[in-house]
């Protein structure tokens, strides 16, 4: 099993810093976020967050400074939290925290800002919430030899949404553990990431990723009401890619579909872009001038 992260892919030592929010939603009182040492405990062991995973989260990657969608991660931040039945985040009060915790840190290429919030200690009457920020492991070797991918059964159907919203998909929950298993798996099947398929063999997301599939000048990504997340990178690289005179869609699609596919990416805030370089063992091409083009803009654009 290869070690995780890859031993050339570690995390740059250094402390995380941290804003605790003491008014994290909108039923309370705004107060601002405060700078708390990021080594001292904070969460109390009757948590609801620490006791049942009750919670949600958004990893924001800051590259050169910049804060990339931070309003889409503050918008998927606010509907995870109306999925899950919580109080309403206060917006403004995560956006200045998320801010404070960038500029507080030293200056690294690609920094990691992290906001969670758990529904609270129980018996309790507020949201615990804070921000903290890390440096982003190194994935320069992803992103540009690509990964090995292995397709995993989620054993959901297509329309778990609907079928059973109480699942939670399509929320960005801190309930993550099988998304490891999952990571974990796939690395002991030779394979650097997976995506999930349902039990129809429709194909969904990665445990922390998204897939994009290119046909000719087409990109395509499942849509979201197969329950999976909207993910910001995805939706940065449409972006980029209708500017470029390409077209994109939302549908529903197999993996025996991808065979047609001339680049596949795995798509995520951490790693951007990465191209696949093999789907359950069998070699697959990318557009290599492409890629290159979409990875600098994902890095250096401004949105
Ligand atoms: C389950 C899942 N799907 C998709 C994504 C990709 O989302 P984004 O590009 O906004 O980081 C993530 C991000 O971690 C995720 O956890």
């Amino acid at each position: 099993v290869t070690p995780y992260p890859h031993p050339e892919e570690t995390v740059t030592v250094s402390s995380p810093v941290l804003f605790v929010l003491h008014s994290p939603t909108t039923d309370h009182p705004a107060a601002d976020p405060v700078r708390t040492d990021a080594l001292a405990p904070i969460l109390r062991v009757d948590d609801l967050g620490v006791t049942r995973g009750d919670g949600i989260f958004e990893t924001i990657n800051a590259v050169d400074g910049h804060p990339q969608a931070l309003d889409a991660h503050l918008a998927r931040f606010e509907l995870s939290a109306s999925m899950l039945e919580l109080p309403a985040p206060a917006v403004e009060t995560w956006r200045r925290a998320a801010l404070a915790a960038l500029d507080a840190h030293p200056h690294v290429p690609e920094l990691l800002l992290k906001l969670v919030m758990t529904r609270g200690v129980e018996g309790g009457d507020r949201c615990t919430g804070w921000v903290v920020a890390f440096p982003n492991t190194d994935f320069s070797r992803q992103r540009t030899e690509g990964i090995d991918l292995v397709t995993l059964d989620r054993a959901y159907p297509a329309d778990v949404m609907t079928a059973a919203p109480w699942l939670l998909q399509g929320a960005k929950t801190i309930s993550y553990a099988m998304n490891m298993a999952a990571l974990r798996y796939a690395r002991a099947c030779g394979a650097d990431d997976a995506i999930f398929v349902s039990t129809e063999g429709v194909v969904l997301e990665g445990p922390n990723s998204t897939l994009v599939a290119k046909f000719g000048d087409r990109l395509v990504t499942p849509p979201t009401d197969l329950g999976i997340l909207a993910g910001t990178s995805q939706a940065r690289l449409f972006r980029w890619a209708q500017e470029r005179g390409l077209s994109t869609s939302y549908e529903r699609f197999k993996v025996d579909d991808l065979d047609g596919a001339d680049t596949l990416w795995v798509c995520s805030s951490g790693r951007l872009a990465v191209p696949v370089r093999t789907l359950d063992g069998t070699p697959r091409t990318w557009d290599a001038d492409l890629h290159a083009a979409a990875l600098t803009h994902l890095r250096t654009a401004r949105d």
